[in-house]
């Protein structure tokens, strides 16, 4: 396993690379947990998961996922007490790592049915249990150059008094190397897109950029997908659009001003500015045009090269 060490690297800790992936080490988030999920994990069929790379839309989606699944159990009750306006999505949709190999308490109960989980873990490494259980997933992902500027606010904003803030072009040399959480990030998309073909019933590939441009008829198909689609009653009433406005940008911004999802993490590290296209004003012309060159390479002749954002 090689390592990052953490001073060379984005995050507070060392990563470690395994199966061609970097891991991140916290109290959550590890390489061991990641071996302990590929040993005893075992998926229901019933579960539902969200993977994503770090900060391709994953708080977006968690919000999503969890507001579709359980809306008739909020049906009727006030907006102002709906878990999603009162808990950081984090916390209704939990990591599996956090959930079920460190049982850190989340919003939701064990019995809930059925179960919401995120990960980063990459394609390589997910737990085959996962992928027999037939159960469905969904793969968020988005454009490098916002993924990279993101990260690197994201990471910034996180790092205490005792870490120098990470300049910009050292952020770039990191990621393009492939050095990021999860990363290299070209072979997480790439793997989990060319999983999503081959599981193409329990797979769901989306891009933050076309939920962003059509999100309203993109939240219909992820609610047919994930087997709560909307009836047409509900269409007529406006129960999708009422979703799509729970779990807008500025919604949950707003209802996460405050708090700490946990020590050192403040609620509003995950929402920034929830653009599409934000790295404009970040990369010069020279590094997009390094970004675009890697991206053309490691996608070549791939059909990910033609979708939005790539
Ligand atoms: P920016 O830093 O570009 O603004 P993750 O949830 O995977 O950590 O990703 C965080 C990114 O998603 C941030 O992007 C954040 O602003 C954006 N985001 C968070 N909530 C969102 C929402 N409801 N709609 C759109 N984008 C959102």
């Amino acid at each position: 396993i090689t390592t990052c060490p953490k001073e060379k690297g984005w995050v507070s800790e060392n990563m470690y690379m395994y199966q061609g992936f970097w891991h991140i080490s916290n109290n959550e988030f590890s390489v061991q947990t990641t071996m302990a999920m590929q040993d005893t994990y075992k998926a229901h069929p019933t579960d539902i998961y969200l993977i994503t790379l770090p900060k391709s839309g994953t708080t977006w989606m968690k919000a999503l996922m969890f507001a579709i699944v359980n809306r008739a159990r909020y049906k009727g009750n006030p907006l102002s007490s709906h878990p999603l306006l009162i808990n950081n999505p984090h916390k209704c949709v939990p990591f599996l790592e956090t959930k079920i190999f460190k049982n850190t308490p989340t919003y939701v109960d064990d019995e809930c049915s059925p179960r919401l989980f995120a990960t980063h873990i990459p394609h390589i490494s997910l737990p085959q249990s996962i992928l027999d259980s037939g159960c469905r997933i969904v793969y968020m992902s988005r454009n490098p150059k916002d993924v990279l500027v993101s990260l690197f606010h994201f990471t910034n904003k996180l790092r205490d008094e005792s870490r120098a803030r990470m300049p910009f072009d050292e952020a770039f040399e990191l990621f393009t190397k492939g050095v990021s959480p999860y990363g290299p990030y070209w072979d997480h998309v790439k793997g989990y897109y060319n999983m999503s073909l081959e599981y193409s019933e329990n797979i769901l590939f989306l891009t933050y950029e076309d939920m962003k441009e059509d999100t309203l008829n993109k939240v219909k198909h992820l609610a047919k997908f994930l087997g709560y689609p909307f009836t047409n009653d509900e269409e007529a009433s406006g129960a999708v659009d009422e979703i799509v406005r729970l779990c807008s940008f500025k919604t949950l911004s707003e209802a996460n001003k405050h708090g700490n999802l946990r020590e050192g993490v403040p609620n509003d590290a995950f929402f920034r500015e929830g653009k599409v296209g934000d790295w404009t004003s970040h990369l010069t012309d020279e590094m997009s045009v390094i970004l675009n060159k890697i991206t053309r390479e490691k996608f070549c002749g791939h059909p990910i090269s033609q979708m939005k954002g790539f």
